[in-house]
C-alpha cells in the first residue's frame, strides 16, 4: 500500500471554472491525491498505470460517472435548538417573516430554545445536520452563531461549532452573528452597545470566530448600527459579512462594499448600483434561492450580478426558516428561479462559495494543489446535480483525499 488516493474511470471530471469554457471538464479521467491535496488529473488509463489502484491507500472506481468538487456552503445557520415547522403553515397562510418575528416567533423563538439547550444537545444537533450536508456533497460549510444574543449563548454556540469542526469530516467555518435580532424587551441601540462592548471582546477572546455578520434590515439593524457592529468586529480582527437587502432595500450592500466585506448575502432587493458596488469592491454576492423559494419572494437578480462582473456564490441558508441542507437543491433553484446555467450554479456552489469565505487556496476546485474534496455522482454529468430536483445524486464523498461518505471500491 502506498500513500495515495486515486479515483479512476471518471466519465466526466469537473476541475473548476474553465479558461475557454465555463467549466474545465476532463473525460475518461482519474484524479490522484496525496497528503489531502490534488496531485494529478489526467487520462484514467495513464494515471492508473502510474498510480495502480491496487497499491493505493484509497481507490474509488467511479464506473464512468461524474465527479465534481465538494460543495462549499458559504451561508448557514445550521446550529439551533427547537423546531419551527409550525411556522411553515403560518407562512403559507399569509403571515410574513417580519410579523412572525415581531410576535416573538422566528429567530426569537429559536433563541429561547438555544439558550436552554446544553452544549451536548447542540453538538448532537449540529453533527446531525453536518451528516445530512455531507450526504448531499457538502465538504465545507460556514455556520453562524446568532441564536444566543448574549455573551453566554453566543460563545456557547461558537464553542459547539468548533467542536463539530473537530469531530466531523466536514470543515466548519465559524461566523459570529450576535447582531442577528434584537432580544425581546431590549432597545436596539442599547443592544448594539452590548454586542460591541460585551460580545465582540468575549468572542475575540475565545478565538474561534473568523467572520462577523449582521442582519442589516428594516426593523432589525439599520445601516449605521450594522456599521458599528462590523467595524468593532473588524478592529478586533474579524472579517465582515452582511445580510443585505433580504426583505427590503436599506443599503447593506453599499455598506459591505465600503467595508470591503468578504460577502454580501441574500440581495433580493439589490439594485444596479449595488451590483456595480460589489463587483468593483470584490465583495462576493452570496445568493440564497432557498430563502426566496420558502418565503415566496422574488429571486435575486443573479444575471444582473454576473453582468456587473461579480463572482456569484450560491448557498443553502439552511436555518429553521429555510429548511434544506442540500446544495444540490440550492443549485436547482439557482437554475430554475434565477436562470443561472447548471455550470454557473456549480461554480457558485464551489469556487465562488470559497471566495465568499475568503479562501483562495483552490478550495472549490480540483486543480493541482487544491484540497482533495470531491463528490462522485450517481449520474453521467454534473448537469444532473441541478437537473434532478429534490433528488440527491451524490454517491460517494472524499474529504482531504479520504472517503467520508459512501464506499471505497
Ligand atoms: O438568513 N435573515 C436572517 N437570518 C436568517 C434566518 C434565520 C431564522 O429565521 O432563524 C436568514 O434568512
Ligand atoms: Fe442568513
Amino acid at each position: 500500500m502506498t500513500d495515495y488516493t486515486i479515483v479512476y474511470d471518471i466519465g466526466e471530471l469537473v476541475a473548476g471554472p474553465g479558461a475557454d469554457a465555463p467549466l474545465e471538464v476532463h473525460e475518461d479521467a482519474a484524479i490522484v491525491a496525496t497528503d489531502g491535496t490534488v496531485e494529478a488529473i489526467g487520462p484514467s488509463d495513464e494515471l492508473q498505470r502510474e498510480y495502480p489502484p491496487e497499491n493505493a491507500e484509497t481507490a474509488v472506481d467511479a464506473d464512468g460517472k461524474a465527479v465534481v468538487p465538494g460543495f462549499v456552503d458559504p451561508h448557514t445557520h445550521a446550529l439551533f435548538a427547537g423546531d419551527r415547522s409550525d411556522e411553515f403553515e403560518d407562512k403559507l397562510r399569509g403571515k410574513t417573516y417580519q410579523e412572525i418575528l415581531a410576535a416573538g416567533g422566528g429567530i426569537l423563538r429559536t433563541v429561547r430554545a438555544t439558550r436552554e439547550a446544553s452544549e451536548t444537545e447542540l453538538l448532537d444537533n449540529l453533527l446531525g445536520q453536518l451528516d445530512a450536508m455531507l450526504a448531499h456533497g457538502t465538504t465545507t460549510v460556514e455556520v453562524k452563531s446568532g441564536y444566543g444574543l448574549d455573551v453566554e449563548t453566543e460563545t456557547k454556540m461558537l464553542a459547539v461549532i468548533d467542536r463539530a469542526d473537530e469531530e466531523h469530516p466536514v470543515d466548519v467555518i465559524p461566523t459570529f452573528l450576535g447582531a442577528h435580532a434584537v432580544p425581546e424587551g431590549a432597545d436596539t441601540d442599547e443592544y448594539v452597545d452590548r454586542v460591541i462592548d460585551e460580545q465582540v471582546p468575549a468572542v475575540v477572546d475565545q478565538g474561534i470566530a473568523e467572520f462577523v455578520d449582521v442582519f442589516c434590515e428594516t426593523g432589525v439593524f439599520d445601516v449605521e448600527q450594522s456599521r458599528r457592529v462590523l467595524e468593532a468586529g473588524m478592529e478586533a480582527g474579524l472579517t465582515p459579512k452582511v445580510h443585505a437587502e433580504e426583505l427590503s432595500h436599506i443599503g447593506g450592500t453599499q455598506l459591505a462594499a465600503d467595508l470591503g466585506a468578504a460577502s454580501a448575502d441574500h440581495l433580493l432587493y439589490a439594485n444596479d448600483e449595488d451590483m456595480d458596488a460589489v463587483a468593483e469592491s470584490g465583495v462576493t454576492p452570496v445568493l440564497l434561492p432557498g430563502t426566496a423559494f420558502g418565503l415566496g419572494e422574488e429571486y435575486a437578480d443573479a444575471q444582473g450580478f454576473m453582468d456587473a462582473g461579480a463572482d456569484v456564490a450560491v448557498a443553502t441558508d439552511f436555518n429553521p426558516n429555510c429548511h434544506s441542507q442540500s446544495m444540490g437543491f440550492a443549485q436547482s433553484l439557482a437554475c430554475v428561479g434565477m436562470k443561472m446555467t447548471p455550470a454557473e450554479a456549480l461554480i457558485g456552489a464551489t469556487k465562488n462559495a470559497a471566495l465568499a469565505l475568503d479562501r483562495d487556496d483552490g478550495l472549490g476546485t480540483l486543480q493541482e494543489g487544491a484540497p482533495a474534496d470531491l463528490a462522485v455522482l450517481d449520474a453521467p454529468s454534473y448537469v444532473h446535480v441541478a437537473y434532478s430536483y429534490g433528488v440527491n445524486r451524490v454517491e460517494t464523498v472524499l474529504k482531504d483525499g479520504a472517503v467520508v461518505y459512501g464506499d471505497d471500491r
